[in-house]
């Protein structure tokens, strides 16, 4: 198996990466935002309340995020592996997504991080919020508060995964089709 994560903030560039990564190395995409606006699309229990920490660019809750992606890959036990994307997002999702994995007799094998400055993502937000339809990107202060749960929360995995020595960073600056080389490049190194 192949496990890896799409690392950054809001805005980094997580989905547009995964996209062309899964056809390149058979892989499938969790991305948990995705699960969540599709909830909240079938009007599910879970989408309704999840719904009131998306609209607020909070966090939801770590067992009710967990809970789903370990449905996802329960679901595709046989996938080569995953790319995870927007997850994990806290240090427990974190130890749950290794315990998870333990289960498959896999590990995460490489944390990609796209680093992109500050006013290039509200930059790029305010630009998908205009076709996307999604409120969290049409709002300033949605926006800041979503960069505020990433410093406050999800930075801290950074240091998690260099100690694991899984950590990579990659500028995630410039033309797309560049940036998805420079992750092939990182990849291509553990495969
Ligand atoms: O990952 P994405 O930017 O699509 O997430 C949108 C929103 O979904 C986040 O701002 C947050 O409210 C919620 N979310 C979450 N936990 C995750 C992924 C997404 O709370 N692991
Ligand atoms: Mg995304």
């Amino acid at each position: 198996m192949l496990n890896l994560i799409l690392f950054g903030p809001p805005g980094a560039g997580k989905g547009t990466q995964s996209e062309q990564l899964i056809d390149a190395y058979n892989l499938k995409h969790i991305s948990t935002g995705d699960l969540l606006r599709a909830e909240r699309k079938a009007g599910t229990e879970l989408g309704i309340k999840a719904n009131e920490y998306i609209a607020k660019g909070e966090l939801v809750p770590d067992e009710v995020v967990v809970g789903m992606v370990r449905n996802f890959m329960k679901e595709h036990s046989s996938s080569k592996g995953f790319i995870f994307d927007g997850f994990p997002r806290t240090t427990p999702q974190a130890e749950a997504l290794d315990n998870l994995l333990s289960e498959f007799g896999a590990k995460i094998d490489i944390v990609l991080g796209l680093e992109v400055i500050v006013d290039e993502l509200v930059k790029r937000l305010l630009l998908r919020g205009e076709t996307s339809g999604r409120a969290d990107d049409q709002s300033e202060e949605t926006i800041r508060n979503r960069f505020k749960e990433y410093q406050t929360k999800t930075l801290p995995l950074m240091d998690y995964y260099t100690k694991k020595n899984s950590y990579v960073g990659v500028n995630g600056m410039g033309e797309i089709d560049h940036i998805q080389s420079s992750l092939r490049e990182e990849i291509n190194k553990v495969l």
